[in-house]
């Protein structure tokens, strides 16, 4: 809760020193960058993985040579809802309850892009698309209590994603009075992770700077976020919103 912070006079940054968050999708590259920054300023980190084992081991060892943190890392499918709820539990049974919540994790599957077929993506990807990026994001939230529209990738990770605003903008608008502020980050296009390895060239001349993004930049995005003491119930979008997809929650 916003009161638990004792904010120094005219500040509106909120210390994360003692906290604790819980990110999803840390053993990717979005999810990594954001997990060094957050500790750096004091936070420890409860890192979840999916397949990347060895990522997320990595990033423990990093994140244990920060002074003053602790880290440990967790695995769970999250396209299973049972998985979810063990993943929360677990999280709280080795390191307390996580005081900010980063909704991270995401998928693409299938990579059809704008001129595929629709046909192309069944209604079992399309499900289970739906569930990893937007169920699982519900259900986390729903355990602590916390978005774009994915045009690049096809109707199932779009859909998927866009379903993250209305879901935010219930959430900040219901719990603000709660001291939780949510708000979300839709990033476009990032290299340095795994579902943005390679875009292709012309992608990037679709992008304001004229180049691709780096997480560390998402990161620091992210990492106002959970600073700020007043902000909620925004999407941070890329400048042009055609890419934008995925969110952030804090919860304080
Ligand atoms: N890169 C971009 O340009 C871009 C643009 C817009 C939005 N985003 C969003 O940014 C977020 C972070 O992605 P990223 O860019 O850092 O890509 P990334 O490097 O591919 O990371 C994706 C993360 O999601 C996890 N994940 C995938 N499927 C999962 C599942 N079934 N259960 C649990 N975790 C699963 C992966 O875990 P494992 O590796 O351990 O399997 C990995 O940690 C995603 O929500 C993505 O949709 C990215």
């Amino acid at each position: 809760m916003l009161d638990d912070y004792s904010l120094p006079e005219h500040s509106a940054s909120l210390p994360l020193q003692n906290k604790l968050a819980l990110i999803t999708g840390a053993s990717g590259g979005i999810g990594r960058a954001t997990s060094l920054a957050l500790a750096r300023k004091g936070c420890s980190i409860a890192v979840h993985y999916h397949s990347s084992k060895d990522k997320a081991e990595a990033l423990v060892s990093e994140l244990s040579k920060i002074n003053g943190i602790t880290a440990m890392a967790f695995q769970a499918d999250l396209s299973n809802y049972d998985n979810v709820r063990k993943l929360h539990a677990e999280v709280i049974r080795h390191m307390g309850h996580p005081d900010i919540l980063f909704n991270n994790s995401g998928t693409t599957n299938s990579v059809i892009g704008p001129n595929g077929n629709i046909e192309d993506v069944s209604i079992e990807e399309f499900e289970s698309t739906w569930k990893t990026n937007t169920g699982s994001s519900y259900l986390t939230s729903l355990n602590g209590l916390y978005p774009g529209t994915g045009g690049v990738i096809g109707p199932h990770y779009a859909s998927s994603k866009s379903a993250m605003h209305g879901m935010l903008h219930w959430i900040a608008m219901r719990y603000a009075k709660d001291g939780v502020t949510c708000n979300a980050v839709a990033p476009a296009l990032i290299i340095e992770t795994s579902m943005m390895a390679n875009p292709p060239d012309h992608l990037r001349d679709r992008i304001p700077v004229g180049r691709f993004g780096r997480p560390h930049e998402i990161a620091s995005v992210v990492e106002m976020l959970v600073t700020n003491s007043y902000m909620t119930n925004k999407v941070c979008t890329d400048p042009r919103d055609f890419f934008g997809d995925f969110f952030a929650a804090v919860f304080h």
